[in-house]
Protein backbone atom coordinates (compact mmCIF):
# COMPACT_ATOMS: atom_id res chain seq x y z
CA UNK A 1 0.00 0.00 0.00
CA UNK A 2 1.08 3.55 -0.50
CA UNK A 3 2.29 5.10 2.62
CA UNK A 4 -0.01 8.29 1.97
CA UNK A 5 -2.56 5.66 1.49
CA UNK A 6 -1.78 3.94 4.81
CA UNK A 7 -1.67 7.06 6.49
CA UNK A 8 -4.77 8.75 5.44
CA UNK A 9 -6.78 5.66 5.99
CA UNK A 10 -5.22 5.12 9.74
CA UNK A 11 -6.29 8.85 10.41
CA UNK A 12 -10.15 8.54 8.41
CA UNK A 13 -10.55 5.40 10.69
CA UNK A 14 -10.27 7.70 14.05
CA UNK A 15 -12.58 10.51 12.69
CA UNK A 16 -15.64 8.16 13.37
CA UNK A 17 -19.39 8.92 12.10
CA UNK A 18 -21.19 11.89 12.34
CA UNK A 19 -24.01 10.19 10.55
CA UNK A 20 -26.01 10.06 13.40
CA UNK A 21 -27.21 13.94 13.03
CA UNK A 22 -30.10 15.12 10.17
CA UNK A 23 -27.71 17.15 7.62
CA UNK A 24 -29.13 19.95 5.70
CA UNK A 25 -28.61 21.00 1.99
CA UNK A 26 -28.74 24.12 -0.22
CA UNK A 27 -29.63 23.92 -3.91
CA UNK A 28 -29.16 25.99 -6.18
CA UNK A 29 -31.48 26.01 -9.45
CA UNK A 30 -32.29 27.83 -12.19
CA UNK A 31 -35.82 28.21 -11.10
CA UNK A 32 -34.69 31.27 -9.38
CA UNK A 33 -34.81 29.77 -5.97
CA UNK A 34 -33.09 28.42 -3.26
CA UNK A 35 -33.88 25.52 -1.66
CA UNK A 36 -33.16 23.67 1.69
CA UNK A 37 -33.42 20.27 2.00
CA UNK A 38 -33.03 17.78 5.11
CA UNK A 39 -31.40 14.22 5.09
CA UNK A 40 -31.82 11.79 7.63
CA UNK A 41 -29.25 8.82 7.58
CA UNK A 42 -31.46 7.15 10.09
CA UNK A 43 -34.31 6.64 7.51
CA UNK A 44 -33.45 3.62 5.19
CA UNK A 45 -35.72 4.49 2.33
CA UNK A 46 -34.47 6.53 -0.56
CA UNK A 47 -37.56 7.73 -1.57
CA UNK A 48 -38.25 9.60 2.24
CA UNK A 49 -35.44 10.02 3.25
CA UNK A 50 -34.17 13.42 1.87
CA UNK A 51 -37.12 15.90 2.22
CA UNK A 52 -37.28 19.89 0.85
CA UNK A 53 -37.77 21.92 3.87
CA UNK A 54 -37.56 25.52 2.60
CA UNK A 55 -38.12 27.42 -0.74
CA UNK A 56 -37.11 30.80 -1.07
CA UNK A 57 -36.90 32.76 -4.31
CA UNK A 58 -33.81 34.78 -4.88
CA UNK A 59 -30.22 35.29 -6.52
CA UNK A 60 -31.93 36.51 -9.87
CA UNK A 61 -33.20 34.76 -12.13
CA UNK A 62 -30.35 32.02 -12.69
CA UNK A 63 -29.21 31.18 -9.52
CA UNK A 64 -25.97 28.84 -10.31
CA UNK A 65 -23.65 28.34 -7.68
CA UNK A 66 -23.60 28.53 -3.97
CA UNK A 67 -20.90 29.45 -1.61
CA UNK A 68 -20.59 28.89 2.36
CA UNK A 69 -18.66 30.81 4.74
CA UNK A 70 -19.13 28.62 8.09
CA UNK A 71 -18.04 31.42 10.40
CA UNK A 72 -20.25 34.23 9.52
CA UNK A 73 -23.32 32.14 8.49
CA UNK A 74 -23.81 33.59 5.43
CA UNK A 75 -24.52 31.75 2.12
CA UNK A 76 -23.71 33.15 -0.61
CA UNK A 77 -25.87 32.96 -4.75
CA UNK A 78 -24.16 34.09 -7.65
CA UNK A 79 -26.86 34.44 -11.15
CA UNK A 80 -25.75 33.56 -13.98
CA UNK A 81 -28.30 36.02 -15.99
CA UNK A 82 -26.89 38.09 -18.36
CA UNK A 83 -25.41 37.16 -22.43
CA UNK A 84 -22.40 39.27 -23.14
CA UNK A 85 -19.10 40.83 -21.68
CA UNK A 86 -21.19 44.24 -21.93
CA UNK A 87 -24.61 43.48 -20.84
CA UNK A 88 -24.05 42.91 -17.27
CA UNK A 89 -27.19 41.98 -15.08
CA UNK A 90 -25.77 39.38 -13.16
CA UNK A 91 -26.34 39.27 -9.49
CA UNK A 92 -24.65 37.91 -6.21
CA UNK A 93 -26.41 37.70 -3.06
CA UNK A 94 -25.97 37.07 0.63
CA UNK A 95 -28.03 34.86 2.95
CA UNK A 96 -28.37 34.48 6.42
CA UNK A 97 -28.52 30.83 7.45
CA UNK A 98 -28.16 31.54 11.34
CA UNK A 99 -31.48 29.80 10.93
CA UNK A 100 -30.24 26.76 9.06
CA UNK A 101 -33.59 25.61 7.29
CA UNK A 102 -34.77 29.31 6.77
CA UNK A 103 -31.99 31.21 4.88
CA UNK A 104 -32.58 35.00 4.59
CA UNK A 105 -31.26 37.41 2.08
CA UNK A 106 -29.41 40.21 3.77
CA UNK A 107 -27.84 42.09 0.71
CA UNK A 108 -27.80 41.78 -2.81
CA UNK A 109 -26.03 43.80 -6.02
CA UNK A 110 -25.18 43.37 -9.93
CA UNK A 111 -22.53 41.76 -11.01
CA UNK A 112 -21.09 41.53 -14.83
CA UNK A 113 -23.48 38.68 -16.60
CA UNK A 114 -22.89 35.10 -16.36
CA UNK A 115 -21.79 34.47 -13.04
CA UNK A 116 -20.95 30.20 -12.34
CA UNK A 117 -18.48 29.97 -9.39
CA UNK A 118 -17.78 32.00 -6.81
CA UNK A 119 -14.49 31.14 -3.89
CA UNK A 120 -14.35 33.30 -0.93
CA UNK A 121 -10.78 34.53 0.79
CA UNK A 122 -8.66 36.31 3.24
CA UNK A 123 -6.77 38.75 3.27
CA UNK A 124 -5.61 42.36 4.85
CA UNK A 125 -6.37 42.52 8.70
CA UNK A 126 -8.97 39.82 8.84
CA UNK A 127 -10.98 40.95 6.06
CA UNK A 128 -12.64 38.24 3.16
CA UNK A 129 -13.09 38.84 -0.42
CA UNK A 130 -15.15 36.94 -2.83
CA UNK A 131 -14.00 36.00 -6.67
CA UNK A 132 -16.72 35.29 -8.98
CA UNK A 133 -16.20 33.79 -12.17
CA UNK A 134 -18.69 35.19 -15.50
CA UNK A 135 -18.88 32.70 -18.25
CA UNK A 136 -20.73 34.89 -20.45
CA UNK A 137 -19.45 37.92 -19.12
CA UNK A 138 -16.12 36.58 -20.17
CA UNK A 139 -14.54 37.69 -17.01
CA UNK A 140 -13.87 37.83 -12.91
CA UNK A 141 -14.66 40.17 -10.69
CA UNK A 142 -13.87 40.52 -7.06
CA UNK A 143 -16.18 41.81 -3.83
CA UNK A 144 -15.28 42.83 -0.55
CA UNK A 145 -16.87 41.05 2.32
CA UNK A 146 -19.64 41.85 3.83
CA UNK A 147 -21.65 42.59 0.77
CA UNK A 148 -24.24 45.49 0.93
CA UNK A 149 -26.68 46.69 -1.06
CA UNK A 150 -24.27 49.12 -2.60
CA UNK A 151 -21.46 46.81 -3.24
CA UNK A 152 -19.72 47.33 -5.76
CA UNK A 153 -17.05 45.35 -7.55
CA UNK A 154 -13.28 45.75 -6.34
CA UNK A 155 -12.02 44.76 -9.36
CA UNK A 156 -12.54 43.23 -12.65
CA UNK A 157 -10.82 41.33 -15.39
CA UNK A 158 -12.28 41.35 -18.46
CA UNK A 159 -10.62 38.77 -21.13
CA UNK A 160 -10.55 38.54 -25.05
CA UNK A 161 -9.61 36.12 -26.82
CA UNK A 162 -5.51 35.90 -28.34
CA UNK A 163 -5.88 33.42 -30.94
CA UNK A 164 -7.96 30.59 -33.21
CA UNK A 165 -9.41 28.45 -31.06
CA UNK A 166 -10.51 24.21 -31.21
CA UNK A 167 -13.95 24.41 -31.19
CA UNK A 168 -15.62 27.81 -32.07
CA UNK A 169 -19.13 26.91 -31.79
CA UNK A 170 -18.12 26.58 -27.53
CA UNK A 171 -14.91 28.99 -27.69
CA UNK A 172 -16.70 31.76 -29.42
CA UNK A 173 -15.14 34.13 -26.30
CA UNK A 174 -13.08 33.59 -23.73
CA UNK A 175 -16.02 31.35 -20.75
CA UNK A 176 -14.16 31.15 -17.07
CA UNK A 177 -16.00 28.22 -15.29
CA UNK A 178 -14.58 28.21 -11.96
CA UNK A 179 -12.35 30.26 -9.65
CA UNK A 180 -10.75 28.34 -6.58
CA UNK A 181 -7.71 28.87 -4.27
CA UNK A 182 -4.53 27.43 -4.51
CA UNK A 183 -3.36 25.06 -1.25
CA UNK A 184 -1.24 28.11 0.03
CA UNK A 185 -4.51 29.96 -0.72
CA UNK A 186 -1.72 32.94 -2.24
CA UNK A 187 -3.73 32.26 -5.50
CA UNK A 188 -6.66 31.92 -7.17
CA UNK A 189 -7.20 29.62 -10.32
CA UNK A 190 -9.28 29.75 -13.10
CA UNK A 191 -10.04 27.52 -15.76
CA UNK A 192 -11.07 29.39 -19.12
CA UNK A 193 -13.30 26.75 -21.44
CA UNK A 194 -13.38 29.20 -24.22
CA UNK A 195 -9.53 30.45 -24.29
CA UNK A 196 -7.90 26.53 -23.35
CA UNK A 197 -6.39 28.85 -20.32
CA UNK A 198 -5.78 28.02 -16.58
CA UNK A 199 -6.04 31.63 -15.77
CA UNK A 200 -3.81 32.59 -12.55
CA UNK A 201 -4.30 35.29 -10.30
CA UNK A 202 -1.86 36.39 -6.85
CA UNK A 203 -3.93 37.42 -4.38
CA UNK A 204 -2.28 40.37 -2.28
CA UNK A 205 -2.15 39.91 0.91
CA UNK A 206 -2.59 43.25 2.21
CA UNK A 207 -5.28 44.44 0.41
CA UNK A 208 -7.09 41.93 -1.31
CA UNK A 209 -6.75 42.86 -4.39
CA UNK A 210 -5.65 40.52 -7.30
CA UNK A 211 -2.29 40.45 -9.72
CA UNK A 212 -3.10 38.55 -13.21
CA UNK A 213 -0.09 36.68 -13.81
CA UNK A 214 0.58 34.76 -17.20
CA UNK A 215 -1.66 31.97 -17.87
CA UNK A 216 -1.23 28.66 -18.21
CA UNK A 217 -2.19 27.48 -21.92
CA UNK A 218 -3.80 23.90 -22.04
CA UNK A 219 -3.78 21.65 -24.68
CA UNK A 220 -6.00 22.93 -27.21
CA UNK A 221 -9.44 21.98 -27.28
CA UNK A 222 -9.57 20.93 -23.96
CA UNK A 223 -11.63 23.34 -22.55
CA UNK A 224 -10.96 23.25 -19.13
CA UNK A 225 -14.01 23.81 -16.78
CA UNK A 226 -13.04 22.75 -13.22
CA UNK A 227 -10.01 21.85 -10.66
CA UNK A 228 -8.92 20.51 -7.61
CA UNK A 229 -5.52 20.14 -5.80
CA UNK A 230 -3.93 16.68 -4.50
CA UNK A 231 -4.32 17.07 -0.46
CA UNK A 232 -0.32 17.15 -0.65
CA UNK A 233 -0.56 20.21 -2.55
CA UNK A 234 1.72 19.35 -5.35
CA UNK A 235 -0.90 18.43 -7.99
CA UNK A 236 -3.50 20.09 -9.76
CA UNK A 237 -6.38 18.21 -11.69
CA UNK A 238 -8.52 20.04 -14.04
CA UNK A 239 -11.58 18.61 -15.74
CA UNK A 240 -11.82 18.99 -19.60
CA UNK A 241 -15.44 19.87 -20.31
CA UNK A 242 -14.55 19.74 -24.90
CA UNK A 243 -11.91 17.13 -24.67
CA UNK A 244 -13.67 15.20 -21.74
CA UNK A 245 -10.88 14.19 -20.40
CA UNK A 246 -8.76 15.09 -16.91
CA UNK A 247 -5.08 16.50 -16.93
CA UNK A 248 -2.58 16.38 -13.78
CA UNK A 249 -0.56 18.97 -13.31
CA UNK A 250 2.39 19.31 -10.64
CA UNK A 251 2.84 22.50 -9.31
CA UNK A 252 6.03 24.68 -8.12
CA UNK A 253 6.57 27.76 -6.55
CA UNK A 254 9.71 30.06 -7.32
CA UNK A 255 11.19 31.60 -4.95
CA UNK A 256 12.06 34.51 -6.98
CA UNK A 257 9.83 37.36 -4.16
CA UNK A 258 7.59 37.86 -7.05
CA UNK A 259 3.72 37.72 -6.70
CA UNK A 260 3.48 35.40 -9.72
CA UNK A 261 5.31 32.62 -8.29
CA UNK A 262 3.22 29.31 -9.34
CA UNK A 263 3.90 27.35 -12.10
CA UNK A 264 2.22 24.11 -13.84
CA UNK A 265 3.57 21.51 -15.65
CA UNK A 266 1.21 19.06 -17.36
CA UNK A 267 2.02 15.40 -16.45
CA UNK A 268 -1.05 13.47 -18.15
CA UNK A 269 -3.77 13.85 -19.72
CA UNK A 270 -6.57 10.48 -19.80
CA UNK A 271 -10.28 9.95 -20.09
CA UNK A 272 -11.09 9.01 -16.30
CA UNK A 273 -12.82 6.05 -17.23
CA UNK A 274 -11.29 2.08 -16.73
CA UNK A 275 -11.53 1.13 -19.78
CA UNK A 276 -9.97 4.39 -21.18
CA UNK A 277 -12.67 5.54 -23.36
CA UNK A 278 -16.65 7.07 -22.34
CA UNK A 279 -19.55 7.23 -24.58
CA UNK A 280 -19.65 10.75 -25.91
CA UNK A 281 -20.28 13.28 -22.65
CA UNK A 282 -18.61 16.11 -20.96
CA UNK A 283 -16.94 16.12 -17.96
CA UNK A 284 -17.69 18.34 -15.30
CA UNK A 285 -17.21 18.27 -11.36
CA UNK A 286 -14.20 17.03 -9.69
CA UNK A 287 -13.60 16.69 -6.05
CA UNK A 288 -11.15 15.19 -3.63
CA UNK A 289 -12.58 14.48 0.11
CA UNK A 290 -9.73 15.45 2.79
CA UNK A 291 -7.35 13.20 3.35
CA UNK A 292 -7.61 11.18 0.92
CA UNK A 293 -5.55 10.33 -2.76
CA UNK A 294 -9.24 9.68 -4.13
CA UNK A 295 -10.63 12.12 -6.76
CA UNK A 296 -14.61 11.90 -8.17
CA UNK A 297 -15.54 13.43 -11.48
CA UNK A 298 -19.29 14.02 -12.55
CA UNK A 299 -19.80 12.69 -16.25
CA UNK A 300 -22.68 14.45 -17.99
CA UNK A 301 -24.87 12.67 -20.62
CA UNK A 302 -22.91 9.01 -21.48
CA UNK A 303 -26.06 7.23 -20.27
CA UNK A 304 -24.13 4.78 -18.88
CA UNK A 305 -26.52 3.75 -16.29
CA UNK A 306 -29.25 4.50 -18.13
CA UNK A 307 -31.06 7.02 -17.41
CA UNK A 308 -28.73 7.97 -15.32
CA UNK A 309 -25.42 9.58 -16.02
CA UNK A 310 -22.20 8.24 -14.36
CA UNK A 311 -19.80 9.05 -11.21
CA UNK A 312 -15.46 7.95 -12.26
CA UNK A 313 -13.64 7.04 -9.01
CA UNK A 314 -9.69 7.59 -9.75
CA UNK A 315 -6.79 7.60 -7.14
CA UNK A 316 -3.95 9.17 -7.52
CA UNK A 317 -1.74 7.11 -5.10
CA UNK A 318 -1.37 4.03 -7.68
CA UNK A 319 0.53 6.12 -10.30
CA UNK A 320 3.60 8.31 -10.44
CA UNK A 321 2.59 10.42 -13.04
CA UNK A 322 -1.29 10.77 -12.59
CA UNK A 323 -4.00 9.04 -11.74
CA UNK A 324 -5.59 5.51 -12.15
CA UNK A 325 -9.08 5.37 -12.99
CA UNK A 326 -10.49 2.88 -10.60
CA UNK A 327 -14.66 2.31 -11.09
CA UNK A 328 -17.77 4.14 -12.70
CA UNK A 329 -20.94 4.32 -11.12
CA UNK A 330 -24.62 5.44 -11.24
CA UNK A 331 -25.02 9.49 -10.76
CA UNK A 332 -28.67 8.25 -9.73
CA UNK A 333 -29.77 10.78 -12.15
CA UNK A 334 -29.27 12.87 -15.35
CA UNK A 335 -26.37 15.25 -16.08
CA UNK A 336 -24.20 15.51 -12.95
CA UNK A 337 -23.15 19.00 -12.82
CA UNK A 338 -21.99 19.06 -9.50
CA UNK A 339 -20.95 17.01 -6.66
CA UNK A 340 -20.15 17.31 -3.02
CA UNK A 341 -18.63 15.18 -0.35
CA UNK A 342 -19.59 15.62 3.34
CA UNK A 343 -17.09 16.63 5.81
CA UNK A 344 -16.96 12.93 7.52
CA UNK A 345 -16.43 11.58 3.67
CA UNK A 346 -19.07 9.27 4.11
CA UNK A 347 -21.76 10.82 2.14
CA UNK A 348 -21.42 11.90 -1.82
CA UNK A 349 -24.16 14.50 -2.52
CA UNK A 350 -24.98 14.63 -6.17
CA UNK A 351 -26.70 17.65 -8.01
CA UNK A 352 -28.17 16.50 -11.11
CA UNK A 353 -29.15 19.15 -13.90
CA UNK A 354 -31.67 18.00 -15.94
CA UNK A 355 -33.25 15.02 -14.07
CA UNK A 356 -33.32 18.46 -11.62
CA UNK A 357 -32.52 16.12 -8.41
CA UNK A 358 -30.08 15.51 -5.77
CA UNK A 359 -28.96 12.36 -5.16
CA UNK A 360 -27.17 11.19 -2.01
CA UNK A 361 -24.74 8.36 -2.15
CA UNK A 362 -23.13 6.46 0.26
CA UNK A 363 -18.83 5.86 0.31
CA UNK A 364 -16.58 4.03 1.83
CA UNK A 365 -14.47 5.72 3.57
CA UNK A 366 -11.86 3.01 3.85
CA UNK A 367 -12.06 2.07 0.17
CA UNK A 368 -13.16 5.25 -1.53
CA UNK A 369 -15.76 3.26 -3.62
CA UNK A 370 -19.37 4.45 -3.99
CA UNK A 371 -22.25 2.40 -2.77
CA UNK A 372 -26.45 2.38 -2.96
CA UNK A 373 -28.07 5.46 -3.03
CA UNK A 374 -29.48 6.85 -0.07
CA UNK A 375 -31.43 9.77 -0.85
CA UNK A 376 -32.79 10.60 -3.95
CA UNK A 377 -35.24 13.94 -4.33
CA UNK A 378 -36.57 15.57 -7.45
CA UNK A 379 -36.43 19.77 -6.95
CA UNK A 380 -37.91 22.78 -8.54
CA UNK A 381 -38.71 22.53 -11.85
CA UNK A 382 -37.29 20.19 -14.21
CA UNK A 383 -37.23 22.40 -17.35
CA UNK A 384 -34.96 24.98 -16.06
CA UNK A 385 -32.52 22.37 -14.13
CA UNK A 386 -30.81 22.53 -11.20
CA UNK A 387 -27.77 23.87 -10.56
CA UNK A 388 -25.63 23.55 -7.91
CA UNK A 389 -25.54 21.63 -4.16
CA UNK A 390 -23.79 21.99 -0.99
CA UNK A 391 -23.83 20.60 2.26
CA UNK A 392 -24.85 22.58 5.33
CA UNK A 393 -22.46 23.29 8.70
CA UNK A 394 -24.76 21.23 10.60
C1 LIG B 1 -38.70 4.29 -4.70
O1 LIG B 1 -39.39 4.82 -5.82
C2 LIG B 1 -39.12 4.11 -7.03
C3 LIG B 1 -39.77 4.88 -8.17
O2 LIG B 1 -41.06 5.29 -7.82
C4 LIG B 1 -39.64 2.68 -6.88
O3 LIG B 1 -39.35 1.97 -8.06
C5 LIG B 1 -38.93 2.04 -5.71
O4 LIG B 1 -39.46 0.76 -5.47
C6 LIG B 1 -39.10 2.85 -4.43
N1 LIG B 1 -38.23 2.30 -3.40
C7 LIG B 1 -38.68 2.00 -2.17
C8 LIG B 1 -37.65 1.46 -1.21
O5 LIG B 1 -39.83 2.18 -1.83
C1 LIG C 1 -31.82 40.65 -16.48
O1 LIG C 1 -32.38 41.17 -17.66
C2 LIG C 1 -33.45 40.40 -18.17
C3 LIG C 1 -33.83 40.99 -19.51
O2 LIG C 1 -33.89 42.38 -19.45
C4 LIG C 1 -34.59 40.43 -17.16
O3 LIG C 1 -35.65 39.60 -17.63
C5 LIG C 1 -34.09 39.84 -15.85
O4 LIG C 1 -35.09 39.92 -14.87
C6 LIG C 1 -32.85 40.60 -15.38
N1 LIG C 1 -32.32 39.92 -14.20
C7 LIG C 1 -31.98 40.54 -13.10
C8 LIG C 1 -31.48 39.68 -11.99
O5 LIG C 1 -32.06 41.74 -12.97
C1 LIG D 1 -30.95 45.00 1.04
O1 LIG D 1 -31.81 44.41 0.09
C2 LIG D 1 -32.60 43.36 0.64
C3 LIG D 1 -33.30 42.65 -0.51
O2 LIG D 1 -33.82 43.53 -1.42
C4 LIG D 1 -33.55 43.96 1.66
O3 LIG D 1 -34.35 42.95 2.24
C5 LIG D 1 -32.72 44.63 2.76
O4 LIG D 1 -33.57 45.26 3.67
C6 LIG D 1 -31.77 45.63 2.15
N1 LIG D 1 -30.87 46.08 3.20
C7 LIG D 1 -30.71 47.36 3.51
C8 LIG D 1 -29.75 47.66 4.62
O5 LIG D 1 -31.31 48.24 2.93
C1 LIG E 1 -31.18 5.82 -11.60
O1 LIG E 1 -31.41 6.72 -10.54
C2 LIG E 1 -32.62 6.47 -9.82
C3 LIG E 1 -32.76 7.57 -8.80
O2 LIG E 1 -32.92 8.76 -9.47
C4 LIG E 1 -32.56 5.09 -9.17
O3 LIG E 1 -33.78 4.81 -8.54
C5 LIG E 1 -32.28 4.05 -10.24
O4 LIG E 1 -32.07 2.81 -9.61
C6 LIG E 1 -31.04 4.42 -11.02
N1 LIG E 1 -30.77 3.47 -12.09
C7 LIG E 1 -29.52 3.15 -12.43
C8 LIG E 1 -29.39 2.13 -13.51
O5 LIG E 1 -28.55 3.67 -11.95
C1 LIG F 1 -17.57 -0.55 -8.79
O1 LIG F 1 -18.64 -0.02 -8.03
C2 LIG F 1 -19.75 -0.91 -7.94
C3 LIG F 1 -20.92 -0.16 -7.31
O2 LIG F 1 -20.59 0.31 -6.05
C4 LIG F 1 -19.32 -2.13 -7.13
O3 LIG F 1 -20.38 -3.05 -7.06
C5 LIG F 1 -18.14 -2.81 -7.84
O4 LIG F 1 -17.63 -3.84 -7.05
C6 LIG F 1 -17.02 -1.79 -8.10
N1 LIG F 1 -16.05 -2.39 -9.00
C7 LIG F 1 -14.75 -2.43 -8.72
C8 LIG F 1 -13.87 -3.00 -9.78
O5 LIG F 1 -14.28 -2.02 -7.68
Amino acid sequence: MHPLKAFILSSSLLTGSVLARGRTLYVSHYDGHIYTLKFDPKNPDPNTSLTLSNTLQACGSMPSWLELDTYTNTLYCVDESGTSQTSGNGSLTALDITAPKKPRVVSETETLAGGVASVIYDAGDDEKFIAIAHYEGSSLSTFPLPLTNDSSALQTFLFTLTGPVTDPSRQDAPHPHEVFLDPTNSFILSPDLGADLIRIFAINPSDGTLTECDAYKTTPGNGPRHGAFSNQGDTLYITNELANTVSTYTVSYNDNNTPCALSLDLQQEIVPSPSGTLPASFVAEIRIPRHSTEVYITVRGDQSFAPNDTIAFLDESSSATGLTPKNLTSSFGAYPRTLVISEDGCLVAVGNQKSSSVAIVERDAETGELGALLGNLEVGSVEAGLSSVIWGSD
